[in-house]
């Protein structure tokens, strides 16, 4: 349901001036925020364009008929276990995909280029909390992608000095937005929160969680939880450091503290007031024990400042969207 983008775009309706054009093709969900985006628009500021950015010559034609400022990209494929079976998938639509817009960028002069990347770039940490220095070791294919990507970005940058990037490294982004009008759905859903909302719910019989016996306080996996509306200003931010004529760059996105699966249950639990069933399953491939943002690039260079940076206000938030 481009989840972060939706609620990036909605954080761009609040300057009246902003025009913006949605590309998707809706392999992650459904059409419903479209509607919800329309109407934050002034008539003819606003327009979705039904397209998979593989399809190159509609794309070229999109661009060759408006006139950017500046991309976005959200579009992707996110399952890192499914990356792992499927690895070319996620290369072609991340990667080359990403290329396609790039090269889109270059031809039509957009100069401006915001990227979601990921923490996967980082592969296991060697050092908690992970800042933008930590070596970039990706175990799985989708973190291989994202960082692949970087990389091709930052050879366009080399090669044509107008062009400037911001790739901003998500840590697990979660939440609704504070007025209900927009929350988290993804097809299939694999993410924590909204999978612990469904379980309060009913709608699933229990959560299941992998691995209880990992090096931390309580031995599940810790986490750092970003407010989605929180995320959706870091791209506000992140498009006035290139504005301001800053360098091209790559940045954390977290809080730089994380919660324990079982503590994101148990605030679940109380704020549901439900007590649902948790099972436990072995460790799954892949997951570190630790993932934890430095976030104090993000913070002194772009002046992001949080305002959701606690776990109740992201779990009641994602409750309520997920009761609607
Ligand atoms: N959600 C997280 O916690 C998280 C964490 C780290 C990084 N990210 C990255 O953030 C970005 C957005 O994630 P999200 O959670 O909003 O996912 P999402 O699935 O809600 O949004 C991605 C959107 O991209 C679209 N898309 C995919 N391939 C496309 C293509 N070829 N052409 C056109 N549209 C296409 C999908 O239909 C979907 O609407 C992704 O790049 C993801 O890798 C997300």
């Amino acid at each position: 349901m481009l989840y972060i983008g939706s609620h990036t775009v909605k954080e761009l309706a609040k300057s009246r001036e902003t025009r913006v054009t949605i590309v998707d093709n809706f392999c992650g969900g459904d059409f419903d925020s479209i509607s919800v985006l329309q109407k934050l628009f002034e008539v003819g500021k606003f327009e979705f364009v039904l397209l998979d950015l593989s399809e190159f010559k509609k794309l070229e034609e999109l661009f060759r008929e408006s006139h950017f400022d500046a991309i976005i990209h959200f579009a992707a494929h996110l399952q890192v276990g499914e990356s792992v079976q499927n690895p070319l998938k996620y290369y072609r639509n991340n990667t080359m995909n990403t290329i396609n817009l790039i090269d889109m960028a270059l031809k039509y002069g957009v100069n401006y280029f915001i990227f979601s990347s990921s923490a996967a770039v980082y592969g296991e940490p060697i050092e908690i909390p992970i800042s933008e220095t930590h070596p970039k070791k990706p175990i799985n294919p989708y973190g291989l992608s994202k960082w692949m990507s970087e990389q091709i970005l930052q050879d366009a940058t080399n090669s044509n000095p107008n062009f400037k990037y911001v790739a901003l490294r998500y840590f697990n982004v979660a939440g609704a937005s504070s007025d209900g009008s927009l929350g988290e759905s993804h097809t299939p859903e694999t993410h924590l929160i909204p999978l612990i909302a469904q379980s309060a719910l009913g709608k699933r019989q229990s959560i299941v969680v992998f691995g209880d016996d990992y090096d931390t306080f309580d031995g599940s996996c810790i986490r750092d939880y970003i407010h989605i509306e929180d995320l959706a200003l870091a791209h506000i931010k992140a498009l006035e450091y290139l504005a301001n004529n800053n360098p091209s760059d790559s940045f954390n996105c977290g809080y730089g503290h994380g919660y324990s699966v079982f503590e994101v249950i148990e605030m679940v639990k109380k704020i549901s007031g439900v007590d649902f069933k948790v099972n436990i399953a072995p460790r799954r491939e892949g997951d570190p024990a630790q993932l934890v943002a430095n976030n104090h690039k993000i913070v002194t260079q772009m002046g992001w400042k949080p305002h959701y940076d606690d776990l109740e206000k992201i779990c009641k938030s994602a409750w309520e969207w997920e009761k609607l």
